[in-house]
């Protein structure tokens, strides 16, 4: 498919998509080209502008991932990793979204990079994935400050393939539809960044990972399952949504669910109430910071 024809009149130069997403501190701006995007910020993923070079980092960032999921991550993610097809190169999207749509319903769709919010809950309210079509330089290899297309991908995509966690992820952004109406989006993106990006889940053999951003990373896969020094909280809603996080380190704080299916069923009623309950408690308590332990509360040790 071609990018829209009124995109390719305006002249060139000015950004003729969407408006690019601003976010962080910095005035840096993000990577991607929003002018390729659609209204809804997706784009197609131009799988022949990727150099050899992007190839091979994709292929030297997979097999460093591949060989250290044994024993940290679940076993769900191991099992659907393959799903993503070749190891060798960038994938195409199209193909992972044949074998996604036939898995659970799940299509990916391209994107520049960070979208809005609200662009963000919908895509995933129709159970499209956005993915970030570009990969990280070389020199980034180890660390790279935007979500790219090997987080996106190898982080998220697998357990898009398990139909618990699949729903889930279709409630989210239901779910986040409505936040931004109750003007909640920051008590439900605590629930994102401790389930979804950062979770672990118990298993008869021990904690595994099961969020992306643990899945995708180098360091902090080792670190979440076996770190001394960061706590591993049994994971309850209410406690989640008043606890702060931090965004340049690894976690301190991690919680613990015991299936997808328990993770579902707690997540499943309205929020409505919920948001409420949880400002009273931070108006009469405060929020957690991240590393806390309350007092009675079940911590898991390594
Ligand atoms: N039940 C939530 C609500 O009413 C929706 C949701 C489900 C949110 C799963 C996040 C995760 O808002
Ligand atoms: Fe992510």
């Amino acid at each position: 498919m071609k990018t829209p024809a009124a995109a390719d009149a305006s002249p060139k130069g000015v950004n003729r998509g969407v408006a690019p997403v601003t976010y962080g501190t910095g005035d840096r701006p993000p990577r991607g080209d929003y002018g390729r995007a659609r209204s809804d910020y997706t784009c197609e993923q131009d799988h022949a502008q990727y150099t050899a070079a992007d190839h091979d980092t994709y292929r030297r960032l997979y097999a460093r991932q591949l060989q250290q999921l044994p024993g940290l991550a679940c076993d769900e993610f191991i099992a659907a990793v393959a799903h993503l097809g070749s190891p060798e190169r960038i994938p195409h999207f199209d193909a992972i979204s044949e074998r996604l749509q036939r898995a659970t319903g799940w299509q990916v769709v391209g994107v520049p990079g960070l979208i809005p919010e609200e662009a963000f809950f919908a895509l995933l309210a129709e159970r499209k994935f956005p993915v970030t079509d570009w990969i990280r330089q070389p020199e980034e290899f180890d660390y790279v400050v935007e979500p790219d297309i090997f987080h996106d991908l190898f982080g998220h995509v697998p357990l898009l393939f398990v139909p618990a966690f699949a729903d889930y992820m279709q409630a989210y952004g239901a779910g986040g539809l409505k936040a931004s109406r109750l003007d909640a989006c920051e008590l439900l993106a605590r629930l994102y960044w401790y389930t979804v990006e950062f979770g672990l889940i118990a298993t008869p053999q021990g904690l595994r990972a099961y969020g992306a951003g643990i899945l995708s990373s180098a360091g902090e896969l080792r670190h979440s399952i076996t770190a001394p020094a960061a706590q591993r909280v049994a994971f309850d809603l209410q406690r989640l949504m008043r606890s702060r996080y931090r965004i340049d380190t690894y976690q301190a704080s991690y919680f613990v669910i015991d299936s997808f299916q328990q993770l579902f069923e707690a997540t499943a009623p309205d929020f409505t109430p919920v948001y409420g309950q949880v400002r009273a408690q931070i108006n009469l308590h405060g929020e957690i910071e991240a590393g806390v332990v309350l007092p009675g509360e079940r911590s898991f040790s390594v």
